[in-house]
């Protein structure tokens, strides 16, 4: 291809419209128009409203944007996040902007790492129903009704790595027969874990150590005291871990 044709495509290219295929969608009830190809949040967006709350990273990560939806002629009650879920015709749509939840109130130092802990913090885990209502209504696929038992069963450590993903966006509260707030029961279950069970990592020890220690303190002062161009500067300066670098890179100032 010569150099004229690729210039000619490349025009081509940027001039070529593309069509936007507009849906119905219902939020709150009202009808509104808008591009096929948006997520639930950029649609209302587009419709017109503003986020005050109920939106956050945009990224499916802070579990703020919980959304309630129907589609026409199916009776399913339908969830997702606003921010990754995209928008299909006739969806009758609604924000959870928050969802209220009993978070008990500790002091983590006192804390022992025994699962009595959380039965006694959270006895409302004992109501749960094993209904399951709050797995299937999960959107990050956290198996929520094990979670609650491997808790009841005193295994924390299978609580806190199945609960990983928990973004705490509340769809389980809203759902759960029993009432029980489990994204707070589930991160003191993942509290309990890293802070008390798992032994600690030695590198980090020593890297606190350090802070204290007053090591960085010189190196500090110096970025507080810089402007902009020094910062960017020093910023562009920086020592980068290299690609592949093994578990004991360090940098060289470190
Ligand atoms: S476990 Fe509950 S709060 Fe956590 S992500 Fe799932 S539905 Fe949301
Ligand atoms: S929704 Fe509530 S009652 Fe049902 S299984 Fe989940 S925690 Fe238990
Ligand atoms: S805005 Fe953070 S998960 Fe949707």
């Amino acid at each position: 291809m010569s150099a004229k044709d690729v210039k000619e495509n490349v025009r081509k290219e940027k001039t070529k419209t593309v069509e936007i295929k507009l849906i119905p969608v219902y939020v709150m009830g009202k009808r509104y128009l808008v591009s096929e190809t948006l997520t639930i949040m950029k649609a209302l967006e587009y419709a017109g409203y503003r986020f005050i709350r109920g939106c956050g990273c945009r990224g499916g990560i802070c579990g703020a944007c919980a959304t309630v939806y129907r589609k026409p002629g199916d009776y399913h009650l339908r969830v997702g996040l606003a921010c990754q879920t995209v928008v299909e015709p006739d969806m009758y749509l609604t924000q959870i902007p928050f969802y209220p939840a009993n978070r008990a109130r500790y002091d983590f130092e006192k804390l022992t790492s025994s699962p009595e802990e959380i039965f006694k913090l959270y006895p409302e885990v004992f109501r749960c129903l094993a209904c399951n209502s709050c797995t299937k209504v999960c959107p990050m696929d956290v198996p929520v009704m094990d979670v609650i038992s491997a808790i009841k069963q005193g295994d924390i450590a299978r609580a806190a790595a199945l609960s990983f993903s928990c973004i705490q966006c509340g769809l389980c509260v809203s759902r759960c027969m029993g009432e029980l707030p489990q994204y707070h029961i589930f991160q003191l279950a993942r509290r309990i874990y890293g802070g008390k069970i798992v032994p600690k990592a030695q590198h980090l020890a020593e890297a606190v150590e350090a802070v204290k220690s007053g090591r960085y303190e010189e190196e500090l002062e110096k970025l507080k005291k810089s402007d902009l161009k020094q910062l960017a500067e020093i910023y562009e300066a920086r020592e980068i871990e290299p690609e592949m670098a093994g578990e004991d890179w360090r940098p060289s100032k470190a």
